[in-house]
């Protein structure tokens, strides 16, 4: 008769939950307490000391960006801002090969290890130590951790242009395990840059045998992803096969105009694979790329804007055959005269874009870059741009799929336990947002810019970002690799 009602931290009232597990959204409460979700449902009788009213706006699990380079970032500008106000709540740092950790430096960071920061970023001479300096910093959101291939050659090897040596692969192995021991999930490469591109399959694959035992992945930025990307493909695939181990292929794309159009080929033969073992991707919802100048790329049959340039910080903004054409040099010369150098290719087709966005077996990773002083616009747009112009103005996908492929997908493919899902007793990772503003407003003129339409995201059951401003908390920590990374009954590839 009398029943005493409930109390919770924070009463999140009258939303559309998108939970997601990809299934439509309904309208639930949602009850936060002590960090975790407490109870979902009709929550009239609760108590609470905030209660926020949604109005019927779309409540979701805070998303996950599996593809950052936020390793150094976290520590040195732990309030998050381009990814917080994006809903973000956690991030995977340690792709493409590099990692700011296990890092011991002989001189300056090889490219594209530069991406990470100069060197006196590189600090932690062990993953335990990077661990410490994360949590240390209390960042705003969540940080899982990659290992990269190129870190650890670097550290081994007195040059990269090589194979390793056996004897270097058991030291890469040794740092490789001291990671995992401390909660790692797995295995980044960057395969396609000069740092690694000399080691053969064989190499990758007697680094990747520690992984199984520890439940973690292999990813990778394959070894090319022009006109040679089936066979690469298919050398991820047999460094997964080898290991025993899922594998999640970076940033998939057709890159390059005698490349376009190979999407529909591509995503065969990643069902193809899919078959016989557990493998996904990841993709960012924009049709150029970016990262350090690879003047390979400077072929001069697609434009290239450079974003920094140490010897010519004044050409940023500008496109290369711009800067060739005011010196009176080719493009390759240009390109060798601004080294090193950042730069954004326009070399994808929105066709190709759209259909590995849209398969079920894509998560959104974002690929910022968050040291470039001219960010390609993923770094602040990824995820409102896929909920928004994707999503709801092109209709490429449901809203509900969207959310799926930034949160339960990612979370279970990573092993990042009790996240990804509104669900009760999980983490609660939270992001509140109206679909019909939200909206990304970063552009490659401008791209230092929050979204709108992100109205509230809670990181561990706290506060963090609401109507367009931080709060001021920060209650991101470290996540380890969760016991439920493998096989788990979500079925997560
Ligand atoms: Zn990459
Ligand atoms: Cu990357």
């Amino acid at each position: 008769m009398h029943s005493h009602p409930e109390a919770a931290d924070t009463l999140i009232v009258g939303a559309q939950l998108y939970d997601g597990t990809g299934a439509p959204p309904v309208e639930r409460d949602v009850a936060i307490r002590d960090g975790r979700i407490a109870a979902i449902g009709n929550l009239s009788n609760w108590l609470a000391e905030e209660v926020i009213e949604a109005n019927g706006r779309a409540l979701a699990p805070g998303f996950i960006d599996v593809h950052t380079h936020d390793d150094t970032h976290v520590i040195q500008s732990p309030q998050m801002l381009p990814k917080i106000t994006q809903g973000v709540t956690t991030v995977i740092v340690g792709n493409c090969g590099i990692s700011a950790s296990p890092v011991s430096l002989k001189g300056d960071p090889p490219d594209p290890m530069n991406l990470l920061g100069e060197r006196d970023a590189f600090q932690y001479p062990t993953f335990a130590a990077y661990v410490e300096a994360v949590n240390a910093a209390r960042p705003a959101v969540n940080v899982g951790a990659l290992i990269g291939h190129t870190a650890l050659r670097s550290n081994q090897m007195d040059r990269l242009d090589r194979a390793a040596t056996a004897e270097e692969i058991d030291g890469m192995r040794a740092q490789l395990e001291e990671a995992l021991s401390n909660g790692a999930l797995g295995l980044s490469s960057g395969l396609a840059y000069g740092s690694a591109f000399s080691a053969p399959t064989e190499e990758v694959m007697a680094l990747a045998e520690p992984l199984a035992a520890a439940g973690a992945l292999y990813t990778t930025h394959m070894r090319t992803e022009f006109d040679a990307i089936l066979d690469a493909m298919d050398e991820a695939y047999r460094v997964g096969r080898h290991a025993h181990v899922p594998v999640v292929i970076s940033h998939l794309k057709c890159a390059g105009p005698s490349n376009w159009g190979r999407s529909e080929e591509v995503l065969k033969s990643l069902e193809g694979a899919r078959r016989l073992q557990p493998i996904g991707c990841d993709c960012y919802p924009y049709n150029r790329s970016s990262s350090t100048l690879d003047v390979k790329q400077v072929t001069g049959d697609i434009d290239i804007t450079i974003t920094w340039s140490e010897p010519h910080p004044e050409m940023a903004g500008k496109l290369i055959k711009e800067i060739a054409a005011e010196w009176c040099v080719t493009q390759q010369e240009a390109g060798k005269r601004l080294q090193p150098a950042g730069a954004v290719y326009h070399n994808m087709s929105e066709d190709d874009v759209r259909r590995i966005l849209s398969h079920p077996a894509t998560m959104v990773g974002s690929d910022g870059l968050p040291n470039d002083p001219l960010p390609h616009p993923r770094l602040w747009g990824a995820f409102p741009r896929v909920l928004g112009h994707y999503a709801r103005d092109a209709k490429l996908l449901p809203l509900e799929e969207a959310v799926r492929k930034m949160t339960s997908l990612s979370a279970h493919r990573f092993g990042l336990a009790q996240r990804g899902e509104v669900h009760i007793g999980y983490h609660a990772d939270l992001v509140l947002f109206d679909p019909a503003r939200v909206r990304d407003a970063a552009t490659f003129e401008n791209p230092q810019q929050a979204a709108d339409g992100i109205d509230a995201v809670w990181v561990n059951g706290v506060l963090t970002y609401r109507d367009g401003a931080v709060t001021g908390e920060r209650a991101g920590h470290f996540v380890a690799r969760g016991a439920a990374s493998k096989g788990d009954a979500h079925g997560a590839f």
